[in-house]
């Protein structure tokens, strides 16, 4: 059924690629990697233990780091040649590999291949929207889809190993992580990190085109406080099962085969050196069978923070703790044969990492197939298939935010168009950061999407002003193309550094003057539209009250330009909604839609609420939110039932009508709220989404089902359980409103 109802949507080359992508991973399929896997593999891994020394046991658990250009370094070669490198970070690319893969192949003792990894997070060569932006879509075959690529890419340039997907749910903007992963809610992110999984990995990553993933970062790291990456996390147990832990349960069901330890320390002990998610979640209640991996040098942060003394000190914590692989920092490899000579780690911990380290090798089929070839990577890097689904996936990212007197599309009939501000042409930028082996020259900017859009209309370029920075001295020429054109596109936000890892803001406004160079075209009269180019929400006040038209676009990927402009003029109806809340103000973070009720809730008359007396307490643009170019109804919310059993199921409906002109895309959303429980609940809980197509005059009917485990709550005994009482049901086209009702779970 997926696989048609996807087929609709996309145009002939790429589909034929999906359907590629799809089936691939099911051809001989064995048990999903994180299972317990088959007898004839661990035998393999007992006969190479029983003959691996302790040195070239702790060579497996050692991943050190290649050039950030993707080069090996010298000193690697010799601990190939030894069998003292279990796996490389950053090396890349099918001859640089090979030359590594081949020295450890022929000439250490053990001929255990080396297992390439990188940071392919939204792309390899050919660049996607950032993660941010693909949960906007609300559609995880976007996700899925473009992992499978992405995987296909990356394994043909060596890389079987990616660090993704980044599943760290984030209700602080000011932590410029947040655009790694898919935004505020547990319920998408989950939906989400699935379909990472099954686009980089498929249901058996053996294939040559597919690698295995790593969900990341374990766990609740996008809490840093104040946003301030790195940070200490202090987060409930309740919280923790209810929003932190659900997309990485929901990976690992998926069969992910390798998870991240996080750099956070989580109430007093860094997830590095944690056995209670380390071991007794991930391993005792979820039994996953993969690999631990530590962030980059944690093991060694563990000093830093406190919790070691010393190297030796570090190493014992994280071993014991349960990481299986140390990222970078060499303390395993250094300290591995005194902690095992003087008692402190059992040699059984050390075989049972190495263990799962080869596991991993031999699912990939390293062993039998351990070299890439340069003639697949030339022909699958950036094809054609690639870029176009590119451009298709990005247009399904965008979120129309506003769009008032039908600024947009625009008119094709144009004759001047003005594109101004500083990321219209901003290559680097468009493919965002964690780009992986993307490159600035392959990227189409919106500048060039524009132009190919309109190769006979008068384009004027003006930068108007940097991202940062107070000159406005090209405002001039700025609003004189403004006023020489029919119609402006302003292209403004920020770039890509003021995103993703050690990039926090303390602000969340256009940063530099690109609020005033805004205000200056609008003092024009003349029609334009807002382009965002962002990475994180924005508190963008003025513009949502004063501009016209605003399209959110994150950082689009390589076919970015060409995806807005397909967007801006109509080729493409905008259908993404917002994955993450827009606060008015940073002082109202943190903000989110799934909030308590508190004994004095907000938005009655009572001064003494909780709020703020300066600001409304509301968002300015909720979760889920976002328009169309066309226009959507929804009707006929119906229950299957007014009363179920704690255990029993019920099926909720509605009927969404596109009563438009225009053919577009509408996600039609389900809220939960538990009117009373044994603990606090939130006001609402995403409970089901799906995004259809309609045409105009075309209605669907949705449904979902709702059972015990969409009921559920961690009581106050911290078990999940289903409580007697009233759930209200809401169905609306953002978390604000929609249609209402509510059924009885009886005992
Ligand atoms: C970084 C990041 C992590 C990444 C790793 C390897 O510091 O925290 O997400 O996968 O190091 O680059």
């Amino acid at each position: 059924m997926i696989a048609s109802a996807l087929l609709r949507k996309w145009s002939v080359v790429p589909r034929l690629f999906f359907l590629l992508c799809l089936v691939s991973g099911s051809a001989a399929a064995r048990p999903p990697a994180g299972t317990a896997s088959d007898p004839e593999i661990e035998n393999k891994i007992s006969s190479l233990l029983a003959r691996m020394t302790l040195a070239e046991k702790l060579g497996q658990l050692q991943q050190l780091d290649g050039t950030w250009d993707g080069d090996v370094r010298p000193e690697q070669m010799e601990l190939a040649r030894q069998g003292l490198l279990g796996s490389a970070i950053c090396v890349r690319g099918a001859k640089r590999t090979t030359e590594l893969q081949r020295v450890a192949m022929t000439e250490s003792k053990m001929k255990i291949p080396i297992l390439f990894s990188f940071d392919v997070i939204h792309g390899y060569r050919t660049i996607f929207p950032v993660p941010l932006g693909e949960a906007a879509s609300w559609d995880p075959s976007v996700v899925e889809r473009a992992d499978c690529i992405a995987a296909a890419e990356a394994s043909a340039a060596g890389v079987r190993w990616t660090f993704a997907p980044m599943v760290d749910i984030a209700r602080d903007p000011r932590w410029g992580r947040i655009v790694e992963g898919s935004g505020e809610d547990q319920f998408l992110g989950a939906a989400m990190a699935a379909a990472a999984v099954r686009g980089f990995q498929g249901t058996n990553y053996s294939r040559p085109d597919k690698m295995v993933a790593c969900a990341k970062h374990w766990v609740a790291y996008g809490a840093a406080e104040g946003g301030r990456d790195y940070n200490t996390t202090e987060v409930s147990e309740r919280t923790l099962r209810e929003i932190y832990f659900p997309p990485f349960k929901a990976a690992v069901d998926a069969g992910v085969g390798t998870v991240m330890s996080a750099f956070n320390d989580l109430d007093g002990i860094p997830c590095t050196a944690n056995s209670f998610i380390l071991t007794d979640v991930l391993r005792r209640e979820w039994h996953f069978h993969g690999l631990v991996i530590s962030d980059w040098n944690a093991v060694k942060e563990l000093i830093a923070q406190g919790v070691a003394a010393n190297g030796e000190a570090a190493a014992a914590r994280a071993m014991t703790a349960g990481v299986d692989v140390e990222m970078v920092s060499q303390f395993y490899h250094e300290y591995g044969e005194q902690l095992v000579s003087e008692g402190k780690i059992p040699m059984a911990t050390i075989d049972r990492s190495v263990r799962r380290v080869l596991r991993v090798k031999y699912r990939l089929g390293l062993f039998e197939h351990p070299y890439a070839d340069e003639g697949l990577e030339k022909a699958t890097l950036l094809s054609p298939a690639n870029l176009a689904a590119a451009r298709e996936l990005a247009a399904r990212t965008f979120v129309l935010l506003k769009n008032d007197h039908e600024t947009l599309p625009i008119s094709r009939q144009l004759k001047s168009i003005a594109v101004i501000g500083p990321l219209a042409d901003d290559a680097q930028s468009m493919i965002g950061p964690w780009s992986g082996d993307g490159r600035k020259e392959d990227a189409v900017t919106l500048l060039a999407g524009i132009h190919a859009e309109l190769p006979t209309a008068k384009i004027i370029h003006a930068r108007g002003c940097d991202v940062t920075g107070d000159s406005r001295a090209g405002f001039e020429l700025a609003i004189n193309a403004a006023r020489e054109s029919d119609f402006t596109i302003l292209a403004v936000g920020e770039s890509a550094d003021m995103s993703g890892e050690a990039a926090s803001r303390s602000s969340l406004d256009l940063p530099g003057q690109q609020l005033e160079l805004i205000q200056a075209i609008h003092a024009t009269g003349k029609p334009y539209v807002v382009v965002l180019m962002n990475g994180r929400p924005l508190s963008i006040g003025w513009v949502a009250t004063n501009s016209p038209a605003i399209l959110e676009t994150w950082f689009a990927g390589t076919q970015g330009g060409y995806a807005i402009a397909d967007t801006l003029f109509g080729d493409v109806n905008p259908g993404g909604k917002l994955p993450v809340t827009f606060p008015r103000s940073v002082g109202q973070v943190p903000v989110y839609y799934n909030h308590k009720n508190t004994g004095r809730p907000p938005g009655g008359d009572s001064k003494d609420a909780s709020r703020y007396i300066d600001i409304p307490w509301t968002p300015l643009y909720p979760f889920g939110y976002g328009l169309s170019y066309t226009q959507f109804r929804l009707s006929h919310l119906e229950l299957s039932a007014t009363h179920i059993h704690r255990d029993g199921t019920i099926i909720i409906g509605v009927d969404v009508e596109n009563t438009g002109d225009r053919a577009g895309d509408e996600v039609v959303q389900l809220y939960l709220h538990d009117l009373v429980a044994s603990v606090t609940r939130p006001v609402k809980a995403l409970k089901g989404f799906e995004r259809v197509s309609l045409r105009p005059g075309e209605s669907r009917h949705v449904e979902f089902t709702l059972g015990p485990g969409d009921l559920g709550i961690y009581n106050q005994a911290m078990q999940f359980a289903v409580e007697p009482g009233t759930f209200k049901v809401m169905v609306g086209t953002s978390s604000e409103a929609g249609l209402e009702s509510s059924f009885e779970v009886g005992p």
